[in-house]
This record gives C-alpha cells, sequence and structure tokens, in this order.
C-alpha cells in the first residue's frame, strides 16, 4: 500500500543479493522529521522524547508495546486540513484509521467532521460528543440495524453504496417519518495506487456503483424518486497512500461530468462533492508527501477548472483523510528481547509485539523506519529485521533496516508513522494483548486507550 511497499528494495540500501546490502550513509541516530511526530527528539541523554517525556520513563510507566500518540502533532495536522480547505469544505476524518473517544473530542475541537463505517464506530462518535449532523456514515453492507441507528440519531450523511442500499435506507428513514440527506458513492474507473492510477482498470471491487454503462446515473434516478432521501451529492475515494494529484483530476472530472449529465436530466444540481481520502504519508525518508495546503488548493483548482466548463455551480468539496492525519502522530515502542545474528544473512531483532500490533507489514508488504530510541550508539551499522513474538515466520515490523551493532535486549527500538491502520487492525492473535495509546503532550502522558489485559480475555472466552 505504500509506495515503498512497493519492491523498490530496502530503505538505504543499495540491492545487492539478499543479505548484503550496503550500510546507511546517514546517522543512525538522526530522527527524520518526516517521519516522526512533530515533538520527537532527543534530550541531552541521546534517550527519544515525544512531547518532553522520555520513552523510557514511558516504558517505565506503561510498559512495552505501546503506541506513543503526540497529541499536539494531531491536532496541528487537524488544524492544517481544516485550515487549508477553509470554511467553503468539509474535513471529515476516516475513523477507520485510528478512533478513540479522546480523538473525537480532538476532532471537534479542531473544528472536522468524521467518517464512520461500522456501528461500533458510530458508538465511539457519538458517545464522545461528536454531533450527529458532522458524521457520515459508510460502508458497503450496513445492517438495517445500523442504518436505523445512524438515521435516529441524525448523522449528517449516509453514503450510499449499492441498490438494494438505496432502497433500505429510503425505506428506514420513510418509516421513521425522517429524510435522510444522502451521498451516492461512484467508482470512477481510475485506480490509485501511490504514485500512478490506471485509468479504467478498478470498477472491478466491492465499493460504490460503478460509472460505466450509466449505473451510477439509474442509482441518482432512482434515489432522487424516493420520499425518505434527500441526495445531496457524489462521493468517490480512488484509493491509498497516494502521492500523486492525477488520479483525483481524473476522478473530479467523472464526477462532474456526471453532475453535469443530473443536470441535464433531472434539473437539479447536487450541492456537493465527495472526493475521499488516500493522501499518502512518509513511512520512509524515500516518500514525499504533500502539505494540505497544497492538496486543497490542487483539488479546489479541479474541481472549480471542472464546473466552469461544464457551466455549474461549484459544489462544496469535501474530503476524507485518516492516514494524513494520524499516521504520522504516532510511534509504537518496543522492548527488544533477543537479538540473532545470522551469519552472512541479517540480524534478526524480536520485539514484545509483532503482526499482532502491525499487521501492515505482513498484510501490504509496508515498508517502515525504526530507531534505537532508549540511547544513540555509535556502533557500526547492522542490517535488521524486526520481528515479532508470534509464532509465524512473517511476523514482520520492520523488514529492511539499519540498527546499530550493538544493539541488546533491554533497549527500546521505535517504529515510527505507527498513527494509522495499526492500533485499529490491531488482533489478538497468539491471545497477545493489545497494546495500549498513550497520548502525550506538553510534558504530560495519558493513556486514551488502555492495554488489554488477560481478564479481557477470557471476559469474553464464556466457557
Ligand atoms: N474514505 C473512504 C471512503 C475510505 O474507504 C477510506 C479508507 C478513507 C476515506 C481514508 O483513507 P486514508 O486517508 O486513511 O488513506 N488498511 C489499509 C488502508 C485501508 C483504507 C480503507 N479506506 C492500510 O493500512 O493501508
Amino acid at each position: 500500500m505504500s509506495r515503498s511497499a512497493h519492491p523498490a528494495g530496502p530503505r538505504h540500501a543499495d540491492v545487492l543479493p539478499e543479505g548484503h546490502y550496503a550500510a546507511p550513509a546517514e546517522d543512525l541516530n538522526a530522527l527524520d522529521p518526516k517521519v516522526w511526530a512533530h515533538t520527537v527528539g532527543r534530550d541531552a541523554d541521546g534517550v527519544v522524547t515525544v512531547g518532553g517525556i522520555a520513552v523510557t520513563q514511558l516504558a517505565e510507566e506503561y510498559g512495552t508495546p505501546a503506541y506513543v500518540l503526540d497529541e499536539a502533532d494531531f491536532r496541528d495536522r487537524a488544524r492544517a486540513w481544516r485550515t487549508a480547505f477553509g470554511n467553503d469544505a468539509d474535513v471529515f476524518y476516516a475513523g477507520k484509521a485510528f478512533l478513540s473517544r479522546a480523538v473525537v473530542r480532538w476532532l471537534h475541537e479542531e473544528g472536522l467532521n468524521l467518517d464512520v463505517c461500522s456501528g461500533g464506530e458510530l458508538a465511539t462518535a457519538l458517545s464522545a460528543g461528536m454531533p450527529a449532523e458532522r458524521i457520515a456514515f459508510h460502508g458497503n453492507n450496513k445492517s438495517p440495524e445500523e442504518i436505523e441507528r445512524a438515521v435516529r440519531a441524525g448523522v449528517g450523511r449516509i453514503v450510499l453504496d449499492s441498490f438494494q442500499e438505496i432502497v433500505r435506507v429510503a425505506h428506514i428513514a420513510q418509516t421513521l417519518g425522517k429524510r435522510q440527506r444522502v451521498q451516492i458513492r461512484i467508482t470512477v474507473g481510475v485506480e490509485a495506487h501511490t504514485h500512478e492510477f490506471i485509468a479504467t482498470a478498478h470498477e472491478d471491487q466491492k465499493f460504490g456503483i460503478p460509472l460505466a454503462g450509466g449505473q451510477a446515473a439509474e442509482a441518482v434516478r432512482r434515489a432522487l424518486q424516493l420520499d425518505g432521501l434527500e441526495v445531496i451529492g457524489i462521493h468517490s475515494h480512488i484509493g491509498s497512500q497516494i502521492f500523486d494529484m492525477s488520479g483525483f483530476e481524473v476522478a473530479a472530472h467523472r464526477v462532474v461530468g456526471l453532475l453535469k449529465d443530473i443536470r441535464d436530466e433531472h434539473g437539479v444540481e447536487l450541492p456537493e462533492i465527495d472526493l475521499g481520502g488516500g493522501l499518502g504519508i512518509a513511512y520512509t525518508s524515500d516518500d514525499d508527501p504533500r502539505e494540505p495546503h497544497e492538496i486543497a488548493k490542487a483539488l479546489t483548482e479541479i474541481v472549480t477548472r471542472e464546473c466552469e466548463s461544464a457551466r455549474l455551480r461549484t459544489p462544496r468539496i469535501s474530503v476524507e483523510p485518516g492516514r494524513a492525519i494520524v499516521g504520522p502522530t504516532a510511534f509504537t515502542l518496543y522492548e527488544v528481547g533477543t537479538v540473532k545474528p545470522l551469519d552472512g544473512l541479517r540480524t534478526y531483532v524480536s520485539v514484545d509485539g509483532g503482526m499482532s500490533d502491525n499487521i501492515r507489514t505482513a498484510l501490504y508488504d509496508a515498508e517502515y523506519s525504526v530507531a534505537l530510541a532508549s540511547r544513540t550508539s555509535d556502533a557500526e551499522p547492522m542490517l535488521v529485521r524486526v520481528v515479532g513474538k508470534h509464532c509465524e515466520s512473517g511476523d514482520i515490523v520492520v523488514k529492511d533496516a539499519f540498527l546499530p551493532g550493538d544493539l541488546a535486549p533491554g533497549d527500546l527500538i521505535a517504529v515510527p508513522a505507527t498513527g494509522a491502520y495499526c492500533r485499529s487492525m490491531a488482533s489478538n492473535y497468539n491471545h497477545v494483548l493489545r497494546p495500549p495509546v498513550v497520548a502525550v503532550r506538553d510534558g504530560e502522558a495519558r493513556v486514551i486507550v488502555r492495554r488489554e489485559t488477560e481478564e479481557d480475555l477470557l471476559r469474553l472466552d464464556v466457557g
């Protein structure tokens, strides 16, 4: 999924036969601000600090592994998106990247909206006080109960994903005596992964209603006839970890084309378009993400230009960044358990977590960086693979990286850019307990999601 997930080879390494990578030229103690949260640095003793707190202190108080989240950085990034898009657009944070009640409160305070895609995410959002009208409800197979709960709560929009759902939501809304605001999610025939897109390649998937063959137009036709629905716009989400805006350009062109067809056929100008999320972040120093203001400018210009040429009023734009807000704000702190050099190959560094707290490496071949966090070292770099404690050889956290050659059990290492899709996709594989999320700000740390306990596991196991 990450640009670096593709077979470009290991970071800092000239690709030689497996296991014979050239050592990095740069200082292993340096922390590239591109991949670390804003307040991360090292103190006078060389210990990594975040929000003014040393990771050694965090490990002592909260244990390892732990996700450590820089609250100031989260708020900065959320605000940067909000400011970049201004008052004529809406930013919906995609809760699937990472959601907790503290996060919902921060989003609320920073003026963002929230995208949820299950009853559980909806419950979290509502319980932390996000106003329902600022919530968008997504998903390709929302249950009738979830739909009813969302309609009753008064969510600002439900994003419809199929012909059956159009009828289902209309029926539920009507039964409740309501008219539900909806967008219709379409697939525009663009596949956008990393820096490239393959036009027309991506209608073959479970999300959305294809533009091709007039299906999206037919969906709008049907939805406009139903009393229970107020059709407010069209939705398109083209992919993940995208660095290149050209996929959005094609998507905007096609969405606006549909708006024009709708205007011509029904005499209705839909007031909103949502261009989804998917903006890439830096997992390693090789990734070069765009800043929110550049993205906002590009998207606004594309939509305005397309609407002008179609002689349409420019609709209100919304976007749904998840990873781009929370991804860079957290790192995972692990304690090294064993260091196993394999002659002529590499050194395996085992940590106290693994694929249960970060499935992305195993699932997407994602690439991560890693740093020795509890001290600095001038030892020669060694090529390592950071692996977890699970009973599976694919249990890899960082596939290829360099760490100091004197790394030893008891050292703390940190893997940056794990804020998105790590805790939210964590599992209990091997009955390993999911780590806490510790938020740090201005010299204070607090647990926002506590560590799982064996009692938690046993409570579900009713015998
Ligand atoms: N909006 C919609 C409709 C989505 O489906 C998604 C992500 C987003 C927004 C947010 O995308 P983001 O800005 O976070 O890339 N588990 C994968 C990512 C799956 C994304 C699913 N949809 C990963 O770890 O890379």
